[in-house]
């Protein structure tokens, strides 16, 4: 075994986005292409003496000829021990809970989350720090400047270890240990939740269907809820990780799990369905007939927390991305806490949760978790709503409507435009953000806008300033449109379009949402020209 030095050959666009670097499968299948990003991450790691790095990934294609090269690239930079997950599966949220457990010095996930995987799809790379989470944007600011300027690449000259089995191994000084990927998550949602409550939930003939869209939740959620809860074999579907998610777009909405949402809608619908995407960090919640919105399920968890062993004690603050729904904002006023209102990426979370000022938080595009970790938490969620269910014997859909019976509903949908050339959807941005100043004061959709503005965000615990994190139209009664484009595509452009109008009238909380928000949809056309910049006559997916 040797140490080798290789010529690095620069690439461009190394940029990490709203979740690490995305590109598609073929991109980072480019000789050196890997390499040349993984050496600026260790450049800017730095000494990695004493140091344990954790590595594993989601089982999309690439994952393992990765792994193979970066625990090279990790002997090489002199790492005292690589924690590898059996198989090289390793989802988000279990990354989070190994390094926290483990004290290791950061970790490396191979996975692009809920893009399409398999030799056509989509691949990517993401580095947690120290405390778990997401490494912070001055991070990997400095990972691709690095990227730009690094002529060396350092590995070794060795053969690929085997990953299916646990084991330990030596590379030069490294000591490489094949570890169970589920035990330290497991342990983690043991300290939270009753689980003999959920235990005598399944006992008393409680039905759940979890659909892990063919990708890394499965392993985890056999183990937990079949194994260990006692919920029927089969419980879990689309439990086995393939590199291709089975064709499928492993993103847990009602779009891409439609099949799950029809047998919800089905004479066999059981009590509560849910689905987690590619890295199991989301979660989607169904009850029977009922779909529940992942800013609702947020608020209906901090409602009730105190109902949880882990979280007995109250809540220190909850958090949310600006274009999720204010229904959290809402409960944390009646709880007499804090709301923080974050740019859109799991990473703004860590300093909040890491100063004890926030204990739950969430996204509307399916991501909720806690101070547990520092990454959300597909199963975790789930475990959560179980727990609920459990101990206050209502069902999903109960637990949502007493929600807006308690703070009125905020209506919302999210509506995607996918697929738009780059220059023209930063054309719209810029046009939109010109006119900004001239809206407040105007009439829109019926009512004065009262703040028109650029959402910028100051970091209460490092000050830190983020800028141009989307577009904010609110108007009088509150409703809100948010405009921004996508961090975490690989093919042109994607604009998102957050639409929020509150509707305290119970006898208005069953009126279809689109219609609902349909003056919202208008007011978007009218201010940002959406068909013309796009070229479509309407959004390509509507959540
Ligand atoms: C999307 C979601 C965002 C989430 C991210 C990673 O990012 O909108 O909430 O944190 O994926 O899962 P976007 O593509 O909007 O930049
Ligand atoms: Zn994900």
């Amino acid at each position: 075994m040797n140490r080798m030095t290789l010529p690095a050959t620069p690439f461009d666009g190394q940029r990490p986005g709203t979740s690490g670097l995305r590109k598609k499968v073929q991109v980072f299948q480019q000789p050196g292409y890997l390499e040349q990003f993984v050496q600026a991450l260790f450049d800017v790691v730095g000494d990695a003496r004493g140091k344990t790095l954790v590595l594993g990934g989601d089982g999309r294609y690439y994952n393992r000829v990765a792994i193979q090269t970066i625990l090279r690239m990790a002997a090489a930079h002199g790492y005292a021990r690589v924690l590898v997950g059996q198989d090289g599966i390793v989802s988000t949220p279990a990354m989070s809970a190994i390094i926290r457990r483990r004290g290791a010095s950061g970790g490396i996930v191979l996975s692009a989350s809920h893009n399409p995987g398999g030799a056509q799809g989509d691949f990517g790379i993401k580095y947690n720090v120290a405390n778990g989470g997401p490494a912070p944007e001055a991070f990997t600011e400095a990972v691709y400047a690095r990227t730009r300027e690094l002529r060396q690449i350092h590995t070794i000259d060795s053969a690929d270890l085997p990953l299916h089995a646990l084991g330990t191994y030596r590379l030069l000084d490294t000591t490489v240990d094949i570890i169970d990927p589920v035990a330290d998550y497991a342990a983690v949602q043991r300290g939270l939740f009753d689980f003999d409550a959920i235990r005598a939930l399944f006992a008393r003939g409680f039905r759940l269907r979890l659909d892990t869209m063919w990708a890394v939740g499965g392993p985890y959620a056999k183990a937990l809820l079949e194994d260990e809860l006692g919920a029927p074999p089969g419980t879990v579907v689309h439990a086995e990780p393939r590199e291709d998610f089975g064709g499928l777009h492993p993103d847990p909405n009602p779009v891409n799990a439609s099949e799950l949402i029809a047998f919800m809608q089905s004479a066999d619908a059981v009590d509560m369905a849910a689905a987690t995407d590619g890295d199991a960090d989301r979660n989607m919640i169904v009850g029977r007939n009922f779909v529940v919105s992942p800013s609702d399920s947020l608020a209906v968890l901090a409602a009730h927390a105190t109902r949880i062993p882990g979280y007995a004690r109250g809540l220190a603050g909850v958090a949310r991305s600006m274009p999720t729904s204010t229904a959290v904002d809402r409960v944390a006023r009646a709880l007499g806490i804090t709301c923080f209102e974050t740019p859109t990426g799991w990473k703004f979370f860590g300093n909040l949760l890491d100063a004890g000022k926030v204990t739950l938080c969430g996204e509307e595009s399916y991501g909720t978790g806690s101070d547990h970790i520092r990454e959300k938490d597909g199963l975790w969620a789930v475990l959560f709503w179980l727990n609920l269910i459990a101990v206050t014997g209502e069902s999903v859909e109960s637990l949502v409507r007493g929600l807006w019976r308690a703070h009125g509903r905020c209506v919302y949908s999210r509506h995607d435009y996918e697929g738009i050339a780059t220059e023209r959807a930063e054309a719209l941005m810029r046009e939109l953000r010109a006119a900004l100043p001239g809206l407040p004061g105007t009439h829109l959709a019926g009512e004065p806008v009262a703040i028109a503005d650029d959402f910028a965000y100051t970091d209460p615990t490092d000050g830190s300033v983020t800028q141009h994190q989307g577009v904010r139209i609110i108007l009088q009664s509150g409703s809100r449109v948010v405009l921004r484009l996508s961090g975490t595509g690989t093919e042109g452009a994607t604009l998102r379009v957050y639409l929020e109008r509150h509707e305290p009238d119970p006898a208005r909380h069953d009126l279809p949402v689109q219609q609902a928000l349909a003056p919202l949809a208008a007011l978007a056309e009218q201010v940002a020209r959406i068909r013309h910049w796009t070229g479509m006559e309407a959004p390509s997916v509507m959540t």
